[in-house]
């Protein structure tokens, strides 16, 4: 049984200082986040819709989102700190998203560097951080969106590198799955301590012992990934010597 995303369950698994948003349909759930910024009577919150229509992706993409057969939501996290002082939150999303697909829906996910979410090979979950800055403070507001294809069927053209959770069980909690996720993630945030879940971002990594090429110095360097650092940056050893880069110079992970 896959559970219908329902108010009443979120509020019972969320923690209670986190406020709940849920929508049928919103643009972006990132873009509705970025909105609550503005209101400063509103801390951190959790914005939940069942579709989009202008969903967002890395490198300015689309995110595929249908309505009744994804989990698309976006977690607005308060800090009192200025973004040097932050560690990017993208791993420590990636892995509150592998510990709750495990709790709700018993499935062993792997993470490919350094944002997507696979099983078997196919990605079933993406995520989108951005932050916005306090003017006048310089304090962090981190918006991070994830979204989660639960029982999504894909056109043809993407039906051999995205998937959908329902493809690999029929019992799926979506309520604790969203509800896990947030109060993970709100945590791994707040403590600002990487060494509460890179371990297990290294251990879920399908990316450290591949191939992989990237840009430097317009030239394309190959190596093997060796190790991810707390930051979220690759380290790749190449004949070149070990070089430490960022998803934007990565072009292909084999
Ligand atoms: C990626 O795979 O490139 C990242 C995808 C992130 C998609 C999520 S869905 C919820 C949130 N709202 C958005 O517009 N994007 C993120």
């Amino acid at each position: 049984m896959i559970s219908e995303i329902s108010e009443k369950s979120l509020r019972n698994i969320i923690d209670d200082d986190v406020e709940l948003f849920l929508f049928e349909e919103v643009d972006s759930t990132n873009d509705f986040a970025a909105d609550l910024v503005k209101n400063k009577n509103i801390g951190t919150a959790v914005v939940i819709a069942k579709s989009q229509t202008s969903g967002r992706g890395t490198r300015g993409r689309s995110f595929y989102s249908p309505k009744g057969s994804g989990l698309y939501m976006s977690v607005k996290i308060d800090t009192d700190k200025f973004l040097n002082e932050i560690f990017p939150p993208t791993p420590a999303a990636a892995v509150s998203v592998i510990k709750s697909i495990k709790k709700s829906a018993g499935l062993l996910a792997g993470i490919k560097w350094v944002n997507d979410i696979q099983i078997e090979g196919k990605k079933v979950c993406g995520i989108l951080a951005e932050s916005k800055t306090d003017i006048n403070t310089g304090m962090v507001t981190l918006i991070v969106g994830i979204g989660i294809n639960i029982n999504t069927s894909f056109p043809e053209q993407l039906s051999d590198i995205a998937s959908s959770l329902s493809d690999f069980t029929d019992t799926i909690d979506v309520n604790r799955l969203a509800g896990e996720i947030v109060n993970t993630l709100v945590r791994y945030v707040r403590n600002n301590r990487p060494d509460e879940y890179m371990d297990d971002y290294r251990k879920y990594c399908v990316t450290l012992g591949k191939q992989v090429k990237f840009r430097f110095n317009n030239e394309t360097i190959s190596g093997v990934a060796v190790d991810v650092t707390d930051g979220g940056h690759l380290v790749v050893d190449t004949k070149s010597g070990v070089f430490t880069v960022n998803s934007g110079d990565v072009t292909t992970v084999l």
